[in-house]
Order: C-alpha cells, then structure tokens, then sequence
C-alpha cells in the first residue's frame, strides 16, 4: 500500500501556502486618497499614480516611456499597433504560451505565425524564429515564459538581418534582467499584464514600455480615442480606443512596486533551493540555469517530469502533487494552435488564409501535455520550509511511481481538462 494522498494517504502539507496578491498597509490610503479626488479615470488625465507608476515602472526596466491600459492583452495589441503592423502582417510567436498572445496578434489585424520553444528554456530562439519567416514577415513576439528569457541575443540579431520589430511579451517578467536589460526594453516595445496572479497586479491592468518617442506618442493616442499625445512631437494621428488604466487600479501598483525587491529576493532564494533539491530526484529535472539571466523573474517555476519508464502521465504526477498539498499545474498552456480557447478561422479572422491545423511544433506539445509542471511563484515567497515541502511531495510522489502507475488514470480528473472545460475561477486565476 502506497501512503500517496491522491490515494487515501496523509498528505506532505495541509498548510496554506502565503497569500496572493500581497498587499501593503498604505495602498488603502492611497486608495482613499484616489476616491477623495474625484479624480478616478483614466490616464493620462489626471492620474497621478499610473504617472508615478508608468515612471518607475519603465525606469526599473531601463526604458524611457512607460504607459499604463487597461490589461496585458491591450498592451499587445497597442504595441502591435505602435510597432507598425497592419492588417494581413505576419508575426512570429512561441506556440507555447497564454492563448491571448497571439489573440492579440489577430486582434490587430495581423497573422500569427508559430514557431517551435527551445526544449529547455520553452521559449522561443532565433533558430525557430528563422523557420518561420516569409516575405510577409513583419514582427516577432517572444514570451519570456515563467521563469525563462527568450533568445533575445539571437532574436535581435536576426530582426536586424530582417528589418523586423520585436515586441516582447514580458506579463512573466517584471523585474527580470536579460544581460543587464531590462525585460521589455531589448525590443521596440515591451508588454506586461498586472493581471491577479502576476507579480505586480492591480487584479487587472497592463502596461506597455518603450524608449522611441514616435511609438511612445502612437501608443498614447491609441489608448485614448485618437487624441493627440501629451508631448506630440510627431504628430501622428492614429485611429484609437478607450484602452485606459483608472487611477484606483494605479493607486495599488504603487505598493507592488514597493514590495518588489523583497519579493523578487524571496522567490529567487527559493528557486535557488528547490532547482538544488530536485537535481537529485530521479524522474524529475529543474531547468538548466541560463547564463544570460543577470536578475530573476519568477512567474511560475517550472521544472520537468522526465520519467525513467512509462506508465504514470504527467499529468496524473500534477494531480498527485496537488493532493499532497502542492498547487501544481501541468496543462498550464496549451500550444496555442491546439487550444480550444483559439478559436480563429479565416471565417472569423478574414486576414487568415488557412486555419491552423497542419501545425505542429513538437517541442511545445511535449512540454503541455507530457512534461512541463508549474508551480505558482506564491509558493516561493514564504519560508524555507515551504520549499522543503515541496521537495518532500515530488520524492514522495517519484518514489511511489509503481502505485502510481497501478493507479486509475482518471485521477488525473482536472489535471487533465482542456482549458475550456475547466472551472471559471481556475480560469480566472491562470494557475
Ligand atoms: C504570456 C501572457 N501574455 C499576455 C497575457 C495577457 O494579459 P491580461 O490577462 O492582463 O490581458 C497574459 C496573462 O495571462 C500572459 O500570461
């Protein structure tokens, strides 16, 4: 008999893991002093805290213009805007990501091309960027995803060769450091969502950096119903909508700033111990360190189900980690193309010639449906011994690999859910 919780057994951890959002006793003043202003709308006017906000935000990540909308998703479609691309465009991004990255794409009229993630970063290289370009090409989109960058090196070099822009999806990144650059600031643009579960959030929210003054003043007129932008060097006048951040979701951002150094701290201490404790779990393997990161940003932190023999999927591992006590996802993302919250046709997105079902990007479906696992940042912001727990469900969940294997497959119950299936709130939460 195994002692597993999924199968009837005590589980490693009844303890709640630290809350999510954190929040700071002086972000209610702040909210107060919003409410007792009158002055509730939307940036730029007057919107005191998503100034101070946008300022610090894009001083933090080495850019010049910071602007705050409405959510992550806006922000992409902005700065696809921003960047220059137009209907019928090709734009090249990661298949494994959050379905509404390339939403975004064929929101701003343009087409979303899928290039395959490297197999031990799940992010995009130059290498499966090139397989992709057609004389249609115009951009391309890395995602710096959970815990990871994208090739930014290789991925500069060949929009140069290419004359491309790059918009980088950084809604995993804040605060992340690429070489000593900022997340968001090696391409043109860069796109973060404030989203609940990221690791600054208004509950939703987004904001899009720059340091080109012309995309900057683009950007302020598409989120602003066309009008002018507030400096109006260039004098573009674009066709805009209202994609505004109120200064009440601002006024919170603050405190996440204030909050971040500590946090950022906390969760790279403890990936530091949970990469170090899992490289000597059989079946199990932490992501190699990769070089080129000079400051972490931890969204979730991934590591990879690489088991000796078949017989226990990886999703099954998730839901026996989840019963230890250990929120543990695996379906996390979906390749986009596969996901059935992709619904795009040449019928409902007239810029498509084909719909995606000749796609296949081999390296991005290993990682959704055999051996990626994710684990909240949440996790990783609390004590030591946290760490050690979960270190002590996955020896425990791998060392029960046998019970497993004789287990019924369909524990794996949600686990195993595409996205549209599952519940509202686990939607909601994206984790
Ligand atoms: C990689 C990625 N891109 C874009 C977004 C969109 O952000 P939002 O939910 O704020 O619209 C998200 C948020 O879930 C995301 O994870």
């Amino acid at each position: 008999m195994s002692d597993l919780a999924i199968l009837g057994g005590k589980p490693v951890r009844t303890r709640p893991f630290a809350p999510w959002p954190q929040y700071l006793p002086a972000d209610a003043a702040r909210m107060q002093a919003v409410i007792e202003s009158r002055h509730w709308g939307g940036y730029p006017m007057p919107s005191r805290y998503a100034r101070e906000f946008a300022d610090r935000f894009a001083q933090l990540h080495g850019a010049k213009y910071g602007l705050c909308v409405a959510n992550g998703t806006i922000a992409l479609i902005a700065a696809l805007q921003a960047a220059g691309i137009k209907f019928g465009d090709e734009v090249i991004v990661p298949a494994y990501t959050w379905d509404g990255t390339a939403t975004a794409i064929l929101f701003a009229g343009a087409v979303p091309v899928f290039a395959d993630v490297d197999p031990d970063t799940y992010c995009l290289t130059a290498a499966t960027a090139e397989k992709c370009i057609t004389p249609r090409t115009r951009a391309i989109l890395p995602v710096h995803l959970a815990m990871r960058f994208a090739d930014m090196d290789g991925l500069t070099a060949l929009a140069t060769k290419h004359d491309l822009r790059i918009v980088e999806d950084c809604a995993h990144a804040h605060g992340g450091c690429y070489r000593g650059r900022g997340a968001g600031s090696i391409g043109d643009l860069g796109c973060f969502s404030l989203q609940e579960s990221k690791l600054m959030t208004a509950g939703e929210g987004g904001i899009v950096i720059t340091s080109d003054l012309r995309a900057f003043e683009h950007l302020q007129s598409q989120v602003n119903c066309g009008r002018a932008s507030m400096t109006d060097q260039f004098e573009q006048r674009v066709l805009g909508l209202n994609y505004r951040m109120t200064d009440l979701q601002a006024a919170l951002l603050i405190g996440q700033l204030d909050m971040w150094p500590d946090l950022q701290a906390r969760r790279d201490a403890a990936a530091k111990r949970l990469s170090a404790g899992l490289a000597s779990i059989r079946g199990v393997r932490p992501l190699p360190e990769q070089a080129e990161i000079t400051r972490s940003a931890i969204y979730c932190y991934v590591f990879q189900y690489r088991p000796e023999r078949a017989g226990v999927s990886r999703d099954l591992i998730a839901a026996a980690l989840e019963a230890e006590g250990i929120p543990c996802d695996g379906r996390f993302y979906e390749p986009v193309y596969r996901s059935d919250l992709f619904y795009a046709t040449p019928e409902n997105c007239p810029q498509l010639r084909t719909d995606y079902s000749g796609v296949h990007c081999p390296v991005s479906e290993r990682a959704a449906y055999d051996e990626a696992l994710w684990l909240p940042q949440f996790l990783l912001i609390g004590e030591t011994s946290d760490v050690d727990d979960m270190l002590a469900a996955v020896e425990k969940v791998m060392h029960n690999f046998d019970a497993l294997s004789r287990a019924d497959p369909a524990l794996a119950g949600l686990k195993s859910m595409s996205r549209a299936e599952r519940p509202k709130y686990q939607r909601a939460q994206n984790y």
